[in-house]
This record gives C-alpha cells, sequence and structure tokens, in this order.
C-alpha cells in the first residue's frame, strides 16, 4: 500500500518525505484554505518535494468549470491529479478528463456505487471517506473493503485511496483490506512512527552502551 500525505503545509510534507516513505499528497480546499496563501505557489512547491501523485481540487459546480480548473492545474506539473466531486456534474468533468488524457481523483465517496461510477467514468483514483463515515455510526472500512471486492472482481484499474484518516488503526485495516493508498495527517504519521517500547529500548542501549570501557 502506498502512503500520501493529507495535507498542505510544506515543513510536514518536507518532513514526512524525509523519511522515504511518502509516494504522492493529497490536498482538499479547506487544507489550502488553512495555509493562507495562493493555491498555485503552494501545489507547485509541493510537487517540487514529493514525486509523485499530487492531488489538486477543483471548486467549480459545473462540469465545464471543472474541467476548465483542470486544464489549468494540470498544467502546473506533470504529478497534478485533478480532484473533482462525486456529483453528476464532477462525472461528466472526470470523463472529459478522462478523454483529455488528464487524470482524476473523484473524492466524497461514501457509497459503493459511487465509487462504480467514478471508475466507470474513468476515474484514476477514488476517496472513500472513512472518518466522516464513522463520524456518523456507520464503519467506514466496510466501504473501502466492498469496493475493493467490487474493483477486483472485474479487474477495474481505478486506484483506491483510504481518506478522512482518523487513526493509525485505519491506515493497519486499509493495508489488511487491500486498499492501493491510504492519505495519511501529518499527526498521524507521528502516531504510527512512535512506540514508547521503542524509546525506552533506545534509553537502555544506550546506558549500557555507556559503560562499554572506551
Ligand atoms: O482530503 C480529504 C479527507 O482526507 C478529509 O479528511 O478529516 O476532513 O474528514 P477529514
Amino acid at each position: 500500500m502506498k502512503l500520501f500525505v493529507d495535507t498542505a503545509k510544506v515543513e510536514h510534507i518536507k518532513e514526512v518525505a524525509s523519511w522515504g516513505v511518502l509516494s504522492g499528497v493529497t490536498t482538499n480546499p479547506s487544507l489550502i484554505a488553512k495555509e493562507g496563501r495562493d493555491f498555485r505557489p503552494v501545489i507547485e512547491e509541493i510537487c517540487a518535494i514529493v514525486d509523485g501523485p499530487i492531488s489538486a481540487e477543483a471548486v467549480s459546480l459545473d462540469a465545464e468549470g471543472m474541467l476548465k480548473e483542470a486544464r489549468e492545474y494540470s498544467k502546473w506539473h506533470d504529478n497534478v491529479i485533478i480532484k473533482l466531486p462525486m456529483t453528476d456534474e464532477g462525472l461528466k468533468a472526470t470523463a472529459g478528463c478522462t478523454e483529455e488524457g488528464i487524470k482524476t481523483n473523484v473524492t466524497l465517496i461514501f457509497s459503493p456505487m459511487q465509487a462504480l461510477l467514478a471508475a466507470k467514468a474513468g476515474a484514476t483514483y477514488v476517496s472513500p471517506f472513512v472518518g466522516r463515515l464513522d463520524d456518523i455510526s456507520h464503519v467506514g472500512m466496510e466501504l473501502v473493503q466492498t469496493i475493493v471486492a467490487m474493483y477486483d472482481n472485474y479487474g477495474i484499474e481505478t486506484e483506491v485511496i483510504v481518506a478522512s484518516v482518523r487513526s493509525p488503526l485505519h491506515v493497519v485495516d486499509a493495508a489488511l483490506l487491500g486498499a492501493h493508498i491510504a492519505t495519511i495527517p501529518y499527526k498521524i504519521f507521528k502516531q504510527m512512527l512512535h512506540h514508547p517500547l521503542t524509546d525506552k529500548g533506545i534509553q537502555a542501549f544506550l546506558d549500557d552502551w555507556a559503560k562499554v570501557p572506551k
């Protein structure tokens, strides 16, 4: 399973990238807004840090507007992927992007049928939001399991990005279910990294090493 970071904060992206574990980045309008900077320079800076798919989201509500945004953003860098909403207009734009060779990530997926429609329209990626389903007492991971099984049945090439990740256990579950990608907030990456027994073990080794005659 590939690991993406779900943020537009450049320092956080640089840090996780330096660990050698990062295959891509996802952003959304809320994450971009948090940075208080223009969209294009943020995306270009991210593209310079990570050599992998970088999702930039279109905010138009109509297919023509989305396509216009897609054509513009995809010129910024070869790795830019256009995030499109799971609506009828979003599907139309996905089909249009597919025809023009622009890669897409259909976002805000909350049902298996939405994932099937997005794949049929040619989506490169779909993003089921597991945390937001958990928030309303639906098991988000059941959606991932269904989509992965459905895509496997027919050899569908659309990749599943597990999004709205809220805990390290979501990442474990995503990997056990065979999802292609998990997009993980910086805070969760840090939680995945640390274990108290690792810290305790390092301290014990250092204490013993200090006793070795030098
Ligand atoms: O980028 C999309 C998704 O990961 C958002 O997560 O925590 O706002 O539900 P969240």
